[in-house]
């Protein structure tokens, strides 16, 4: 892709999957997201359905299927979007097991896994998960850090985890204000340090959480370095699809 199309976009954390978690609930649900995506410029999304271990998650292999069934609908609707597939994980112990045995899927293969916490998990708890994530040789990306109480309340917090070698992924809607003014201000600090990796939708649906994108990407371009900004809209991202 040319500079030129600056305007293109990945999405890395996304619910487009019809019917294996609480995001899309059907096959036209999630044509209507794509098409929502493709429309913000969007041009490749990595599926996120979550991974719980109390819970019954959808095998690796019906999520591949699953995904090969939306790449030919949306081939078939004319939709241009390039569809990758992994898991956004609720962190729990056995959480190295499962990903050696590929019961649990990492962002498109590679070795960057996207896990979530609580919101009121503790932070000792989460750093010291990440910490073991990192020493098995995963890199975990930190869903939606801005949730966190623990690190909301001490931003500074963010900036050890970077250097343990997490890396930091935040929302759209949380950087636009919709999720309250302390959570947009926490963003922009943030973004002011460059700590952040990756911005992601979190898109659930077509309704309320959708795959918005671009009115971000252009607000913060102008307030921030553009080349930093397109990385984490883009450039860190398209790392990981590239990733074979
Ligand atoms: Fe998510």
């Amino acid at each position: 892709m040319t500079k030129s199309q600056q305007d293109v976009m990945v999405d890395m954390h996304c619910h487009f999957l019809p019917g294996v978690d609480d995001g899309s609930s059907d096959m036209e649900q999630t044509i209507a997201m794509l098409q929502n995506a493709a429309e913000e410029g969007i041009e490749a999304i990595i599926a996120t359905p979550h991974y719980r271990n109390s819970h019954h998650c959808v095998s690796p292999e019906a999520l591949q299927e699953r995904i090969a069934a939306v790449r030919e609908e949306a081939k078939r609707r004319g939709i241009s979007v390039s569809l990758y597939l992994g898991n956004e994980v609720f962190y729990f112990n056995e959480i190295i097991e499962k990903l050696d045995a590929e019961e649990i899927l990492t962002l498109n293969g590679t070795d960057r896994v996207l896990i979530e916490f609580a919101p009121s998990d503790d932070y000792k708890h989460i750093r010291n998960s990440l910490d073991m994530v990192t020493a098995s040789g995963y890199v975990p990306i930190l869903a939606h850090v801005e949730r966190y109480e623990c690190i909301l309340n001490d931003y500074r917090r963010v900036n050890e985890l970077k250097h343990m070698g997490v890396e930091i992924q935040i929302n759209v809607p949380s950087i636009e204000g919709f999720v309250g003014r302390t959570v947009k201000k926490f963003c922009y600090e943030l973004l002011n340090n460059q700590w952040v990796d990756y911005v992601g939708t979190d898109a659930h649906d077509d309704v309320k959480r959708i795959p918005k994108f671009r009115k971000c990407y252009r607000g913060l371009i102008k307030k921030f370095d553009p080349s930093y900004i397109e990385k984490i809209f883009y450039g860190n991202a398209l790392e990981i699809i590239n990733a074979e």
